[in-house]
């Protein structure tokens, strides 16, 4: 079979857009022999044409003129790696509405604009593909959306954001929050300005992506609730470890009695939890589902040619199915209500500071027990005239146990804040 070429645009000719023409051309065999299709770039986009490119572009490849781009009759397919809602979302718009299919590696845009994205796509006739927007090379868009089709996914748990897992398997190995940082950025894993990461907005976009196509019903941003890692402190981490867990910053998207639920938020992860393992910068989600009980994924969450690795799979798919239906169409087909904030259950962990003195602990537990809490593992450290106390309590209702956290610091024993974190572990408690 003679090889059909099939031109491809780049929105973006940065770290992942550079990689994606490098994977194109160096795994062009690959691809001709699995797909009968030679991908080719024709034109990328950039803004700076005398910056030096990872990987030569090749002569006339590279626009600083969308509209070179867009009306490039060779072109059939556009992968967007620029980042940025504007201009990025306008040409977006502008490439579906001309009818050319577009992969997408940029989550804030996905998880911001989707709806009207899809909307365009579906409208034009058109695919819409975003693989690289979640966890990078972890293909775990394409195994919601196709292979657990029939599954009933009712429970996505993720760590989602490499840059906080590297700083807390670094905090967990004795660092403080601000050296984990700063070698996070000198290793390049965290950005001048990390804000978007260390807040666990970053990790919130991409939840509200896997929770929409989980549950196919659109989550946007404003539905996730959302706690990064900064008030996370070594006391925490280390009585994770003293409790046999690892604190992970934990994106987990429920459904559950009809109602969505996604929350992204510092955990207790026991140790013989799948998720306890993932160290570094690597990312992994954990799917659970009717049939399949459970399956996780699990992989490099970032990188040039990682993140191009999903970008190529996807533009590989939309050349093999174009015109083939079910994939030109929004992966949300139902509305689902939220489910009320206070009404999520799970285990928690409590930590307390405490004065040391007779009849702190009567109270704090009689506090627990008036708002149906009870507790399954107690720790305590004395030092000083205060006391630390480290607590796990049983599966609850969060609002009860906020409310709970919310009236003891109001008591005058109790020294600072109470810190909540939810506990993720199979065992039963
Ligand atoms: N890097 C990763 O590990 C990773 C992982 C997952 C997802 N992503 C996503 O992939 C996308 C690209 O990331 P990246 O790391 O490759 O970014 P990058 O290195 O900064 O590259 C961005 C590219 O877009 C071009 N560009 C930006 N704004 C433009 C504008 N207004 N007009 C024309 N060209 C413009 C830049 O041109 P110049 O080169 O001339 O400046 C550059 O070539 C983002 O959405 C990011 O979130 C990245």
């Amino acid at each position: 079979m003679s090889a059909v070429d099939v031109g491809i645009g780049l929105l973006g000719y940065g770290t992942v857009g550079s990689s994606v023409h490098r994977l194109l051309v160096e795994s062009g065999d690959e691809i001709e022999r699995a797909t009968g299709h030679r991908l080719r770039v024709v034109k990328a986009l950039i803004r700076d044409k005398r910056k030096e490119r990872p990987f030569p572009a090749g002569d006339g490849v590279l626009t600083g003129d969308f509209a070179e781009l867009r009306d490039d009759p060779r072109i059939t397919v556009v992968a967007e790696v620029m980042g940025g809602l504007d201009p990025a979302g306008g040409y977006v718009r502008e490439l579906l509405r001309a009818g050319k299919p577009v992969v997408s590696a940029n989550k804030q845009l996905v998880a911001r604009e989707g709806s009207e994205l899809f909307a365009i796509a579906s409208e034009a006739g058109v695919q819409l593909r975003f693989e690289a927007s979640v966890c990078a090379a972890i293909p775990v868009v394409k195994v919601l959306r196709e292979s657990l089709v029939v599954s009933n996914v009712h429970r996505v748990l993720g760590i989602v954001n490499g840059t906080t897992n590297f700083i807390l398997s670094r905090m967990e190995a004795g660092g403080s929050y601000a050296d984990a940082l700063a070698e996070a950025q000198a290793l390049g894993y965290a950005e001048v300005y990390p804000n978007d990461d260390v807040t666990g907005a970053d990790a919130a976009a991409k939840m509200a992506i896997l929770a929409t196509v989980a549950f196919g019903s659109r989550v946007g941003l404003g539905d996730v609730e959302c706690r990064g890692i900064t008030e996370l402190e070594p006391a925490h981490v280390s009585a994770a470890a003293e409790l046999g867990m690892a604190v992970k910053l934990v994106g987990i998207a429920t459904l559950a009695d009809g109602a969505v639920d996604v929350r992204v938020q510092p955990a207790f992860v026991d140790r013989a939890h799948a998720l306890a393992t993932v160290d570094g910068a690597f990312n992994a989600v954990m799917l659970q589902g009717d049939s399949i009980r459970e399956i996780t994924l699990e992989g490099p969450g970032a990188g040039g040619i990682e993140t191009a690795s999903a970008v190529v799979a996807d533009l590989v798919s939309v050349v093999g199915t174009a015109g083939t239906g079910f994939l030109q169409n929004d992966a949300c087909w139902r509305e689902l209500p939220r489910l009320d904030r206070g009404a999520w259950r799970s285990p928690f962990y409590l930590h307390l500071e405490v004065a040391d003195r007779p009849g702190v602990l009567a109270h704090v537990t009689s506090r627990l027990a008036a708002n149906e809490i009870s507790v399954a593992q107690l720790v305590q450290h004395l030092r000083e005239g205060e006391a630390t106390l480290d607590l796990i309590l049983h599966e609850a209702h969060a609002g009860d146990v906020h409310e709970a956290a919310a009236q003891m610091a109001t008591f005058p024993e109790v020294l600072r804040r109470p810190f909540l974190a939810p506990v993720i572990t199979e065992r039963p408690l």
